[in-house]
């Protein structure tokens, strides 16, 4: 009998404060309907002073390890664009703060909003061979664009942790999956600069032109045809990027489009704004957590990181699957952040870039169990 190897355990979280898209709106002098509408957001995530992907990441896959302990975990991946360090991974400094064991490997994984998918993709191979395990995958990113962009209202914060394993209780991944890798100058963030660079047009264009492609790659490689995928999921940069994304696939087959098979994946990211890498699985967080029983269902995930790789697979959710939901959870992280005001967040915003050359102490600040509590010796510190 095949392995059964998918997604075990899934657990989403943000940052402390958020900033209401209205009131961006109406500092910007644009129509929030732009927002609400034409984009698709309501809200965006951000980071207060002692908030990073470190602490997210840690405050994801908490619970997880929680509920299911640490054996058998010997691989930490994760998966930013926001990393801490040029050398030493940001899972090092979670791996630490959750407390995993030494006989755990931790490692970062890089491609822009993509390398999620790249981390699930390598626990799947990792647990095939050694079925006992399990692998920690994490993405975690802060999407941050200049003050006063076009890209600036699409910014936001998430973290979302998965544990996978063979026998998944959630979602357990097929096999068929497609992939588009083709190089575009269309967002990167060069080592000097805190904040991404983006050409936003050519980026919608280019992750639709990844999606069409790992779309045929899929459909060559065995994947099923658009009928008999029951919901999609997608990387959201802001959550009608979803919208048009799906129509483009269904005039691309020639098939109906239908919006119902999406919208449900949208719900937490028109909160969060963009989380680059954690993006496409708060969608599926928001999917699993939605209100129609999706025992059974297939789900189609396109994950797209600019630069650019898109990657097309899809799951079957398991039956039993709403026993370990943590829909409660997440909208209460969403539900408690702090609103800042825009001149709040302006200030937190220019601030951001600490840094390493002088030392510094961070005050906490945040809600959640794990901080970032300064530089010293040009060495960041945490703590739980
Ligand atoms: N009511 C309703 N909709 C409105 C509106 C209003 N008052 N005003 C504008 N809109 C719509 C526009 O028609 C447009 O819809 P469309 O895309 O269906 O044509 C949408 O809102 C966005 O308007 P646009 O003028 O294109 O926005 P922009 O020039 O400010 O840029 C992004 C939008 C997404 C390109 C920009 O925020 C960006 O660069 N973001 C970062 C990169 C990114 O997210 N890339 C995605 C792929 S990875």
């Amino acid at each position: 009998m095949s392995l059964r190897l998918g997604i075990h355990d899934l657990s989403l979280a943000t940052t402390s404060f958020v900033v209401q898209l209205d009131d961006l709106a109406a500092y910007a002098g644009v129509d929030p309907d732009k927002y609400r509408l034409g984009l698709g957001q309501e809200q965006m995530s951000v980071p207060g002073a002692d908030e990073d992907i470190v602490t997210m990441a840690a405050r994801a896959a908490a619970p997880i390890l929680e509920r299911h302990g640490v054996d058998g975990i010997r691989t930490l991946y994760v998966a930013t664009e926001s990393g801490v360090d040029q050398s030493k991974s940001a899972a090092v400094f979670v791996h630490s703060l959750l407390g995993l064991p030494s006989s755990c490997r931790a490692v970062e994984l890089k491609q822009a909003c993509y390398s999620g998918t790249a981390a699930l993709q390598a626990a799947l191979g990792q647990i095939a061979r050694s079925p006992e395990d399990r692998v920690l995958v994490i993405s975690a990113d802060i999407a941050r664009y200049a003050l006063d962009s076009a890209a600036e209202v699409t910014q936001g914060a998430a973290a979302v942790a998965m544990l996978v394993s063979a026998d998944p209780a959630l979602v357990e991944l097929e096999s068929a999956t497609g992939i588009y890798t083709a190089e575009v100058d269309d967002f990167w963030r060069p080592n000097d600069s805190s904040t991404a660079l983006v050409d936003g047009k050519l980026s919608v264009d280019a992750y639709i032109d990844a999606y069409l492609g790992a779309w045929d790659d899929y459909r060559a490689h065995g994947g099923v045809p658009i009928e008999q995928i029951d919901r999609f999921c997608h990387h959201q940069p802001f959550t009608r990027m979803a919208a048009k994304a799906q129509r483009a696939l269904a005039e691309h087959v020639g098939a109906e489009i239908d919006e119902a098979r999406h919208l449900g994946s949208t719900r937490y990211n028109r909160r969060i704004g963009n989380s680059y890498t954690a993006s496409l699985y708060a969608g599926l967080a928001s999917l699993l957590d939605g209100d129609d029983d999706l025992t059974g269902a297939r789900i189609g995930l396109y994950s797209y990181g600019s630069g650019s790789i898109g990657e097309f697979l899809a799951g079957r959710v398991v039956p039993g699957y709403r026993d370990h939901g943590r829909a409660a959870a997440t909208l209460a992280a969403l539900d408690t952040r702090t609103t800042l005001s825009i001149e709040q967040y302006r200030a937190l915003h220019a601030g951001a870039a600490i840094g390493s050359v002088q030392d510094v102490t961070i005050a906490p600040v945040s809600s959640g169990p794990f901080h970032f509590t300064g530089v010293t010796g040009r060495a960041r510190h945490y703590r739980r």
